[in-house]
């Protein structure tokens, strides 16, 4: 049991049973209690963010384009990005753009595909909304494959809907829809 042996040391007694029995919190067993999860926190992207951000949009969209990370990359760079961090690693990525006639758009979205399922993308719906209204934004749009279960579950469970589908196409031939939520107004004397 290297994670017992490593809380006790090496001058830890011979009979580890006896010892727990005795003085459990003592002896190192609470060592063996379920650690906390790491709190999940999001923040402005960085230039050192490149890497991750080419990275996850390789992976993440590589089914639509050839040249996703790059796009990624790309999109990143004229627009804010938000980046998830859960215990000091990075866990996903969107991109906003304030756009115009007070919309928004989330030109990008992934998670690193084990962190999925989690909350991680609600999350950063969420970060995305409340930057946007910030900026001035009253709706949020953005353009997703109408063949992307996960993508259309996160955003019709966020809030948005449908709008006009079928007219695009991404380079490998996916149809588009477009997805679109009104934010509502800022309380003139609300903070961002
Ligand atoms: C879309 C994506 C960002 C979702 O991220 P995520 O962290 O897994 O999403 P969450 O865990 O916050 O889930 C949000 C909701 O969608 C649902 N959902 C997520 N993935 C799903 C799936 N594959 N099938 C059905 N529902 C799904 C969740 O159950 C959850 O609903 P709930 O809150 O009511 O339980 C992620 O799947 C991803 O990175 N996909 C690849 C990139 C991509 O397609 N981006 C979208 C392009 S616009």
């Amino acid at each position: 049991m290297p994670g017992v042996w490593m809380v006790l040391g090496p001058w830890a007694p011979c009979s580890l049973r006896a010892a727990r029995a005795l003085e459990p919190w003592k002896h190192g067993v609470m060592a063996s209690a379920p650690k906390p999860e790491p709190v999940l926190s999001i923040r402005r992207s960085r230039a050192s963010d490149v890497t991750f951000i080419r990275a996850l949009g390789t992976a993440a969209f590589a089914e639509y384009s050839a040249t996703a990370g790059g796009d990624a990359v790309s999109m990143a760079r004229r627009a804010i990005t938000l980046v998830a961090e859960r215990g000091g690693q990075s866990t996903g990525f969107v991109v906003v753009e304030p756009g115009s006639f007070a919309t928004a758009y989330i030109s990008a979205i992934a998670v690193l595909e084990e962190a999925r399922g989690e909350g991680i993308g609600r999350a950063l719906v969420r970060a995305a909304e409340q930057l946007a209204r910030a900026e001035g934004a009253v709706q949020m749009a953005l353009t997703t494959a109408d063949s992307n279960v996960a993508a259309l579950a996160l955003f019709l469970r966020s809030g948005f809907r449908r709008g006009s589908s079928g007219a695009g196409r991404y380079p490998r031939g996916q149809r588009t829809v477009r997805l679109v939520k009104h934010l509502g107004r800022k309380a003139p004397d609300s903070k961002p």
